[in-house]
């Protein structure tokens, strides 16, 4: 990743913010460890002296006195600690150094004030023994030495961690970057036509993956939109392309028929009657795309399926009748009330009868059945006719779509676009099954729900 990239990506900001907080947790804690720490050893160096000091000045006499300060300055090479004993007089009588005059209790005396070469300070305590004066230091160089390393190893597990947090935050932003990227990725393809991109998944169910899931979802139904307004476009501009060459070749016939003298009236009455069929086709393209952008919702009301299957059923009785074939109606169900369009709904069930009807051929059976079944209303047109091929069972739901043996038969293959229109807009479904023999279209509804049903 190119370093200006890096500094711009958010994984990485977070890590050098998280960082930078590490390093001054860091830093605070290690400041009160270590003054914890300083104060404790101050205390016991304090103690040792007080307690070296009450050893000596137990001491019988002050004979005894300096020969105990003597045996102690002699196994003191090091000069760890320092002695010294003044008299009555203010004379030093005993001790292997010479202190100035210092005040009853602890202080803190220069190596050079000592008399010693310079070097580290020392603790002493000066009591009274006595008419005698006893004072015992101890070098500060062993507590010195120790604090030393004690913020040495601070400083090092410092760095250390700042390290470690900068490594790992570098390591963790790529990470996440990459994935980011992939997004990124997947979105620029799509915006350039490459609408099958899709974001890469982990398969491990985290945040970065659900989002990438959503975005895939998106995309999938993005893609199916351009697909069906691609397939749409281009159905419509060539299934147009007939009635229109035809329309032209009418008007043509009329031209030339005139410039003969001939009477063009029939001719001219054809091309009207395929203008007309033309016209029809747009209008039933617009009606569906209407009913597809949903402004329809607003004229739902509460209406009774059964009554509008039953009417439908008894309409289309005597139509089915006039081109010799059978319409019988099955209602399984009491009143079933959904919230809908009646003039929509009308139209759907309509349009499958006269879809059995047209592509049947007459002596054909053709029933509607009602049936409720939880908390649906499924209603069944079906036949007994030639049937559509399972291969082509989804496809005649596309616009213009018509199957190769109908094309002579009136229409316009758009009959079952507006059936699955409507069944859309009222949150239902619709499907073609295998009468064997024959199609069963099958629509299904969810009934209005009592809750609401109150509120319309
Ligand atoms: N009951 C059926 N039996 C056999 N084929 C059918 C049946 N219903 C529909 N089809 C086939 O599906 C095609 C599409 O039907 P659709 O209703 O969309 O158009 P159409 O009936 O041809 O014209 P229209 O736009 O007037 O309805 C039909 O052309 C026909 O080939
Ligand atoms: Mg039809």
């Amino acid at each position: 990743m190119p370093r200006a990239r890096l500094w711009r990506s958010t994984p990485f900001r977070l890590a050098v913010t998280f960082g930078l907080v590490f390093f001054l947790t860091f830093v605070a804690a290690g400041f009160v460890t270590y003054q914890f720490m300083r104060r404790e050893l101050q205390r016991s160096l304090d103690s040792s002296v007080a307690d070296l000091h009450a050893v000596i000045a137990s001491s019988d006499d002050l004979e005894d006195l300096i020969a105990m300060v003597d045996a102690y300055s002699r196994v003191n090479r090091a000069r760890e600690w320092v002695f010294c004993v003044f008299g009555a007089d203010g004379r030093q009588i005993a001790g292997d150094v010479s202190t100035p005059p210092l005040p009853d209790g602890f202080s803190t005396v220069g190596s050079v004030a000592l008399g010693l070469r310079d070097g580290a300070d020392y603790r002493a305590f000066s009591g009274v023994i006595g008419s005698n004066r006893l004072i015992v230091g101890r070098s500060y160089a062993a507590t010195n030495r120790l604090e030393h390393i004690a913020f040495l190893s601070f400083v090092w597990a410092t760095l250390v961690a700042m390290a470690g947090a900068i490594i790992g935050g570098v390591l963790l932003a790529r990470k996440v970057q990459r994935r980011l990227d992939g997004i990124a990725g997947a979105m620029t393809a799509v915006s350039h036509g490459m609408f099958d991109a899709r974001v890469p998944l982990r398969g491990n169910g985290d945040d970065i993956d659900v989002v990438s899931g959503q975005v895939n979802e998106a995309l999938d139904r993005l893609s199916a939109l351009m697909e069906t307004m691609r397939q749409v476009s281009s159905d419509i501009a060539h299934e147009l392309k007939t009635p229109l060459n035809r329309l032209r070749m009418q008007v043509e016939a009329a031209i030339s028929g005139d410039e003969r003298g001939e009477n063009v009236t029939e001719a001219l009455f054809d091309a009207r009657a395929e203008a007309g069929q033309i016209n029809a086709t747009f209008e039933a393209l617009l009606r569906i795309s209407q009913i597809e952008a949903g402004a329809r919702r607003t004229r739902f009301q509460s209406i009774d399926l059964t009554d509008l299957v039953t009417s439908v059923g008894e309409i289309y009785a005597g139509v089915a009748e006039d081109s010799g074939h059978i319409l019988s109606t099955s209602i399984e169900a009491g009143a079933l009330a959904i919230s809908g369009d009646r003039e929509l709904l009308t139209q759907m069930f309509v349009n499958l009868v006269e879809n059995a009807i047209r592509h049947c051929p007459p002596g054909a059976a053709i029933s509607i059945a009602l049936a409720r079944e939880g908390d649906s209303a499924v209603v069944a047109v079906n036949d007994d006719g030639p049937g559509i091929p399972a291969g082509e069972r989804e496809k005649v739901f596309r616009r213009l779509y018509r199957l190769d043996k109908s094309r002579t038969t009136d229409g316009s293959g758009l009959g079952l676009s507006l059936v699955r229109a409507i069944a859309d807009l009222h949150a239902g479904a619709v499907s073609i099954r295998d009468n064997r023999p024959g199609v069963s279209a099958e629509v299904i509804l969810p009934l209005e729900q009592p809750a609401l049903k109150g509120k319309h």
